[in-house]
């Protein structure tokens, strides 16, 4: 059901503008993926929502664009060039590589399926009296599923804190896993594949002028921390924040735009004085997850903590959304420590430090990061909003809609102007007019083509909330409908409030009061 919910979501992205695979005259590229214009909408207005929640509503966070080539040293000091690694496996029959990782944690999954398949047997034989903790803790098939998939889980764990890849590899043959395309068992070794990808400036030559092309925008921000501090004359605790282009050369790039080559992240990092780093993590968990409900379903939102630290962090969480293929990392927070600005300032000779003018000294301040990747938002809002439903009391092609019910302020055109007929020059002139006004204040489109059913239609396919139709009576007394998406309801009113009543429906300022 959900994996259907999947297809049908990845092809009416298509089919509405909203993602195109990228070149695809030349039959695409693997994990890169171009946004048409209700993608490009739809993507500024969540890139819109993050930067006023973020830097409007804090007096103490400030923006930042740096540049996506940054000095190659950065890379080596952030620990990027030395641990930016997954573990890579070939198959030598297929020729087919794979991140091991993911391949044993596809054979955890199975296990983890297996038990839940018996439980669900059970509750279908059983019926009213069936005792699931029961069941769950005595059955043993159940356990035996369970515990093998505890016993990987842990092993993996170990393996990878410990860059073990000859135990990834052992645990590949005792698990007998195969290539998910052709069953094949013939692997290679396990080995370590860095993710970033790298080019060369124009006039250095060799290992002198590699560049990279960022894995992350958070760099940009420690590198300039001293040169925002200066200028913008913040006091800790204190935010910057950036969103912008992000590339990895992941091993594989899948789930539609759930993993991609080249994608786009909104990072704050929010620099604090040392010892009161938890303080500021437990805020920005509070913090960012209200963000998300305010836009999303609280039944589809978690936290997650990290079993394995990375080596920066003394805390880390995942902010994870229920996809249709399960609850995956939406958002990280991490508490970095003075991690990142100590690297630098150590690797570049240059002072990282904030002088504390109430506690009279200087220190490198620690940092809580939160990072959201600006794609995997985009499919959480659509994910959640395609809906396909029967419309009561109509009949034929109007008994079935399709409809993106995508959060008023974040659809990509907020109302559509329509002529009741478009072979009645009084209406269209009147509805072009009204179009005229509209367009100043929001995104609208103006359709006069196809039955009035179908335009309305064609909105809801995209997730306009609200369409504006011009009739006879206008004509009359300057009243059109406005009809509102998701209940379908029309009400009369004058022209002169048309943009009052679709603007506060639709204005940001609706969510972000939902923040305080
Ligand atoms: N600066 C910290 C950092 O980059 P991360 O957990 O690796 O942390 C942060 O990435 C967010 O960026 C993730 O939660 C995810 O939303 C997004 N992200 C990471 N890799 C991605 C990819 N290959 N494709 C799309 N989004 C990605």
């Amino acid at each position: 059901m959900q994996e259907e919910l999947f297809k049908r979501l990845v092809s009416h992205c298509k089919e509405y503008g909203f993602i195109y695979p990228s070149s695809e005259v030349y039959d695409g590229l693997g994990g890169v993926y171009d946004y048409g214009p209700m993608g490009a909408e739809l993507k500024n207005n969540i890139k819109e929502y993050w930067w006023k929640a973020m830097v409007q509503m804090h007096e103490n966070i400030v923006g930042l664009d740096s540049a996506i080539f940054m000095h190659p040293k950065i890379w080596k000091a952030s620990g990027h060039v030395d641990a930016f690694n997954d573990p890579l496996v070939d198959n030598k029959d297929s020729k087919k590589r794979y991140r091991a990782d993911v391949l044993i944690e596809g054979e955890i999954d199975k296990m983890n399926d297996k038990a839940e398949k018996e439980v669900a047997k059970a509750a279908k034989r059983f019926g009213e009296s069936f005792d699931e903790k029961l069941f769950r803790e005595t059955n043993p098939r159940v356990l035996e599923y369970t515990q093998k998939a505890a016993d990987t889980e842990k092993r993996l764990a170990t393996a990878m804190k410990n860059n073990d890849m000859a135990d990834l590899k052992s645990l590949i043959e005792d698990l007998e896993i195969a290539d998910p395309d052709t069953g094949s068992r013939n692997w290679t070794d396990v080995r370590q594949f860095n993710l970033m990808f790298s080019t060369q400036l124009g006039n250095i030559s060799g290992e002198e002028g590699k560049l990279y092309l960022r894995p992350e925008t958070a760099q940009g921000i420690f590198v300039n921390f001293n040169n925002v501090q200066r200028t913008s004359r913040q006091r800790i605790p204190f935010g910057i924040a950036q969103i912008g282009k992000a590339f990895r050369n992941e091993i594989i790039a899948r789930q539609f735009i759930f993993r991609m080559r080249e994608f786009e992240q909104m990072e704050m990092q929010f620099f604090v004085r040392p010892g009161t780093e938890m303080e500021w993590y437990n805020y920005w968990k509070a913090a960012r997850m209200a963000w998300h409900k305010a836009v999303g379903p609280a039944d589809k939102l978690r936290f997650k903590d990290h079993d394995n630290l990375a080596h920066y962090a003394n805390a880390a969480v995942d902010v994870q959304f229920e996809f249709p293929f399960g609850f995956k990392e939406l958002e990280g927070i991490h508490s970095r420590t003075d991690f990142d600005l100590g690297a630098h300032q150590e690797l570049s000779g240059k002072k990282m430090q904030y002088f504390d003018p109430e506690l009279n000294e200087s220190y490198v301040p620690y940092v809580v990061e939160t990072s959201v990747g600006c794609d995997r938002m985009f499919l959480s809002v659509l994910s959640n909003a395609l809906v396909e439903e029967t419309v009561p009391d109509a009949q034929g092609e109007d008994a079935k809609r399709t409809v993106l019910r995508i959060p008023a302020p974040l659809a990509p055109v907020k109302c559509a102007v329509l002529p009741l007929l478009r072979n009645k020059e009084e209406l269209v002139d009147k509805a072009r007019a009204v179009f005229n006004e509209l367009k100043y204040d929001f995104l609208c489109q103006y359709d006069d083509k196809d039955a009035i059913g179908r335009r309305y239609r064609r909105q809801d396919a995209i997730g306009t909330p609200y369409c504006v139709t011009i009739d006879f009576e206008t004509l009359e007394n300057n009243t059109v409908t406005i009809r509102e998406r998701d209940s379908m309801e029309q009400v009369r009113v004058p022209i002169s409030d048309v943009s009052r009543i679709v603007g506060e429906k639709t204005d940001l300022r609706r969510l972000l009061e939902n923040l305080k």
